[in-house]
């Protein structure tokens, strides 16, 4: 069954104010031609507004990096979902492997910022995959099992329809390493088979699985001609308009 494929950048911590506009004029110019593929941006939270009004005459569409699972409150340095919604934000971005190795996120608390999200109206992104020790301990499979139950825990088969699942095995992540398309399809089948056993086959064939860790315009269209990859998560490829649109061509 055929999947819009979805393409995001994940621009980190990266791009000013200013120099997001920049951007955005860059790849909006670029993209104007495209129809067939989800284009989706993520710049930090500072530019949200500023580029959801840059963005009102384009089919590229905006996403946020993190949100906090309460909706608003005494959290200090927290952004809360109602306030990603009204500025302009469509997807989220959960889970990222840097938040969970740097910022102390877990299963549980991907899995209360999910639910929070699909609440909200927001479309997760959530992110899974295994680091290189666990890979060569050959955990890899119990990982993946282990994330994406904890992550999806209490979430409907009618909400699936709003989530995507990016894999990005935490090695081929800002390393220049990516995973061969038969590593990266074996991991998605093994994931969407995860969700047919949860969720049953519909919901397993309709969602939307992105590959993620070190995607470029040299490896995109490879990728993304494997049955289970559905998109990609793109990182410092993503902050270059010329290569970011090259991977969504590269897709088309
Ligand atoms: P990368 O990052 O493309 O720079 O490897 C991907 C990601 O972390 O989402």
């Amino acid at each position: 069954m055929a999947r819009r494929i979805i393409i995001a950048g994940n621009w980190k911590m990266h791009k000013t104010p200013a120099e997001t506009l920049r951007l955005l004029n860059g790849l909006k110019v670029r993209a104007v031609n495209i129809s067939n593929v989800e284009m989706v941006v993520c710049p930090t939270f500072v530019s949200l507004t500023i580029a959801a009004e840059a963005l009102k005459d384009s089919r590229i569409v905006l996403g946020a990096q993190n949100m906090f699972w309460e909706t608003e409150g005494a959290y200090t340095g927290e952004i809360s979902a109602p306030m990603l919604k009204d500025a302009g934000c469509t997807y989220v971005i959960l889970g990222h492997s840097e938040r969970r190795q740097y910022f102390g996120e877990t299963d549980e608390t991907v899995n209360k910022r999910m639910h929070r999200a699909l609440a909200e109206g927001l479309k997760p992104i959530m992110c899974i995959g295994e680091t290189l020790q666990e890979r060569e301990d050959n955990r890899m499979f119990e990982v993946l099992e282990r994330q994406v139950t904890g992550g999806l825990a209490g979430i409907s088969a009618g909400q699936m329809a709003d989530v995507v699942l990016a894999y990005e095995p935490v090695w081929a992540i800002g390393t220049g390493k990516t995973a061969t398309p038969e590593q990266a399809d074996e991991a998605h089948a093994y994931i969407r088979g995860l969700i047919a056993k949860a969720y049953g086959d519909t919901v397993a064939s309709a969602i939307r699985i992105q590959y993620g860790g070190s995607v470029k315009p040299g490896n995109a269209a490879e990728l993304l001609s494997k049955d289970n990859i559905d998109g990609a998560l793109v990182g410092g490829a993503s902050l270059d308009a010329e290569s970011f649109i090259a991977i969504i061509k590269a897709a088309e």
